[in-house]
């Protein structure tokens, strides 16, 4: 069977839109209409209007999106694919905060389950949280789950007060320094490219530090011939097509791009297939349900995050 025809087909017959990380493997972002960043994706799920939603992307994702559009059905093709930093904050951590400081911000990154965001605040993702933290009146900031996108931010708003929790990818935590300091020996003008949710000891090595969407800029936009990324390889992908490379022999590239010897892969992006997409448009498994005891705070954390950003 061809996968793309059918699910082109199915998308006309049931107003589908497919979103996609730039994580997930390349051949599942070449099936999707839109694909981008976290903080991208949201918004582009808040302003759809179609009837179904398809989300390639992990769990929080496909909730973000039903949260901003409730009254459409939004699919998961891999209803398992779960980021485990989602889950690594407990609710007492808040309730302390809160107990402690009266002048407080619970900042939540939306790579967090629904729940998690109706204890909070305000959303951010990694593209946005710079802008929306350093507007925010409150002095003390909890950041949730992630430690080290919490400790970058911290660094740059030294008039804040961060209190942080341990949370952390699994992925970003666990790349090897020296893979990196190997990269840079071999390749001395490369300009090295990370993703805050690495751990300080990477973010020293950088040059650049942000989101997805902006290592894709660096590498495509910036001036140097040779970068070292520092994120899911995934992004590669896009950058490739952005230079006009995709399918091309990356020899004939005049840009040339190094990740850590361990690629860098996010197991449950990747278990997001082309077959579970056209299985998923074709049977309606995976449809996101969420708390009706917790949806209204969690979205009001999230449209919060959409509306600061825009300011
Ligand atoms: P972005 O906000 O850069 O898309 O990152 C999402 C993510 O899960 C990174 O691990
Ligand atoms: Fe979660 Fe890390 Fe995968 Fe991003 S890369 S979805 S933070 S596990």
């Amino acid at each position: 069977m061809n996968y793309r025809e059918e699910i082109e087909r199915l998308k006309k017959e049931q107003d589908a839109v497919i979103l996609a990380h730039f994580y997930v493997d390349d051949d599942v972002q070449d099936i999707a209409d839109y694909i981008g960043d976290s903080f991208f994706l949201a918004k582009k799920a808040a302003e759809l209007e179609c009837e179904t939603i398809v989300f390639c992307g992990v769990e929080f994702m496909g909730e973000s999106a039903k949260l901003l559009n409730p009254e459409k059905r939004v699919l998961m093709p891999e209803p398992d694919a779960g980021c485990p930093m989602a889950n690594m904050i407990y609710k007492e951590v808040i309730d302390k905060a809160r107990a402690e400081y009266d002048d407080l911000a619970v900042v939540c990154y939306v790579n967090s389950t629904a729940e998690a965001k109706s204890w909070s605040d305000v959303c951010v993702t990694s593209s946005n949280a710079l802008k929306i933290v350093s507007n925010l009146p409150q002095k003390n900031i909890l950041f949730i789950p992630d430690v080290h996108l919490g400790t970058w931010l911290s660094q740059q708003l030294p008039d804040k007060h961060f209190i942080f929790n341990d949370g952390f990818c699994p992925i970003h935590e666990s790349m090897d320094v020296q893979q990196i300091r190997d990269l840079k020996a071999e390749h001395p003008n490369a300009k090295v490219l990370v993703h805050p949710e690495c751990p300080q000891w990477i973010r020293d090595e950088a040059d650049y530090i942000g989101a997805t969407s902006g290592i894709i800029s660096q590498a495509v936009e910036g001036d140097a011939d040779e970068y070292i990324i520092g994120t899911v390889v995934g992004v590669k992908h896009e950058i490739e097509k952005r230079l006009g490379y995709l399918g091309k022999d990356p020899a004939d590239c005049p840009k040339k791009f190094y990740f850590p010897k361990t690629t860098p892969v996010c197991v449950n992006m990747r278990k997001i297939t082309v077959e579970k997409t056209y299985n998923c448009l074709v049977t309606g498994a995976g449809e996101v349900q969420l708390n009706p005891e917790t949806e209204d705070a969690a979205r009001l954390t999230l449209t919060r995050m959409l509306e600061y950003a825009a300011k």
